[in-house]
């Protein structure tokens, strides 16, 4: 097991990485105030994962409830969130009463805001059980739901006590879904690790294969970088808005073709290649550079371009992105492999060529 910390005073918590790792009760039971938990997870990864889990609760005298919701993007709602809140009051659940949310990053983000605000606020462990869980969406404390309009526009930040990535899980994840988490691996090479981006290019065909020793690396490389970046700007004032390379183009296709059509991993995909497209115009990224960039996402069997929605409803749906300040779009660029740059001043003209090299004809 390897472990990380993300540091943030009082409200600090370890990653722990490793095989096995829904079974180690052991790692829980000192963190809960009650000997009580409940599990929310949902119809796929339930019936994989959930008794182990319990049983090993049990076993230390831990006794642990569940809530079964439904699976996919287009259930991060208001319905499905409160689908929580009526299995916390049914089971007469207290302040401390400890979540712990069992699945991907859809499960992850729903069950943390549901703890950020049961009872104003409970504590919740993630167990993430998606590579993109495991590298991203279950650090840092960003939870939320999303709405008709925009992705993840209802939430809260609310940190877990503890991230449990039991690399195990990873052997059920389907290859599209193993590929759309590499999506968010790939993202922290571009963003601020030179050095990882190479290791990675060198690598590929041993993440895809699902080879142990490289998930654990890209898994722990992916959790250092975002541990550093949360602890240093938890709230994103700055610097953490550039973990959202891709995203702003990315969260335009994941409403633009209805939740859950393109995969979250495969939307930024696209995006980071738009946002690839725009540096180059730019003169910040040479034609190598974006060789290798759309190389890469190939290599772990993502896409390079984005769908033909019409350019206008990019825009429009761009616009509800939470970097806009002033009504003024900010997209995560690259000065170069390995650095990101927060620009305002891209001009509309060049935003929309980029989409448009960037989507299918
Ligand atoms: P997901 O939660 O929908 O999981 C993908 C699919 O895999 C689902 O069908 C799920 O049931 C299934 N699954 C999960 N674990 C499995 C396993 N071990 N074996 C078999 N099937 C399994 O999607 P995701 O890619 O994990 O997460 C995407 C979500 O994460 C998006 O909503 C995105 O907005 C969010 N996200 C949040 C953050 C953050 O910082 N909070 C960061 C990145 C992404
Ligand atoms: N996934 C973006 C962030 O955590 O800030």
């Amino acid at each position: 097991m390897r472990t990380l910390k993300v540091a943030l005073g009082a409200r600090s918590y370890p990653i722990h990485i490793g095989d096995g790792l829904r079974r180690r009760a052991d790692l829980i039971l000192p963190l809960l105030k009650t000997p009580r938990a409940m599990i929310v997870s949902n119809e796929t990864v339930a019936p994989l994962y959930l008794d182990d889990v319990v049983a090993a609760l049990a076993a230390v005298g831990v006794d642990a409830g569940h809530i079964i919701l439904p699976d996919g993007e287009a259930y991060k709602d208001w319905a499905t969130l409160n689908r929580i809140f009526d299995g916390l009051m049914a089971a007469r659940c207290e302040r401390s009463t400890t979540l712990i949310a069992l699945g991907g990053g859809v499960i992850g983000d729903m069950v943390g805001f549901a703890a950020a605000t049961f009872q104003r606020g409970v504590p919740f462990i993630q167990l993430p059980t998606t590579l993109l869980a495991q590298v991203d969406s279950s650090v840092g404390g960003k939870t939320a739901i999303n709405h008709p309009l925009g992705k993840n526009m209802i939430g809260a930040f609310h940190q877990p006590r503890l991230v449990l990535a039991d690399i195990a899980t990873l052997a059920t994840l389907p290859a599209r879904e193993l590929s759309a988490g590499l999506a968010e691996v790939i993202k922290y090479g571009l963003i601020r690790d030179a050095a990882f981006f190479a290791w990675l290019e060198d690598n590929m065909a041993r993440l895809v294969a699902r080879d142990g020793d490289a998930l654990a690396y890209a898994i722990e490389c992916s959790c250092a970088n975002k541990a550093e970046i949360v602890a240093a700007d938890e709230t994103e004032q700055g610097v953490r808005a550039i973990l959202n390379l891709g995203h702003t183009f990315g969260h335009a296709i994941e409403a633009g073709m209805g939740y859950g059509e393109w995969l979250h991993g495969e939307a930024v995909a696209a995006g980071a290649m738009m946002a690839a497209e725009l540096s180059r115009m730019r003169g910040w990224l040479t034609d190598a550079d974006v060789a290798r960039i759309e190389a890469i996402h190939r290599a772990a069997g993502l896409p390079v371009r984005g769908p033909a929605l019409p350019i206008g409803q990019y825009l429009e749906l761009m616009a509800h992105d939470k970097k806009v300040e002033g009504g003024r779009l900010r997209l995560v660029l690259l000065e170069g492999i390995g650095r990101a740059v927060i620009d305002g001043d891209s001009p509309r003209p060049s935003i929309e060529a980029a989409i448009r090299e960037r989507i299918d004809a």
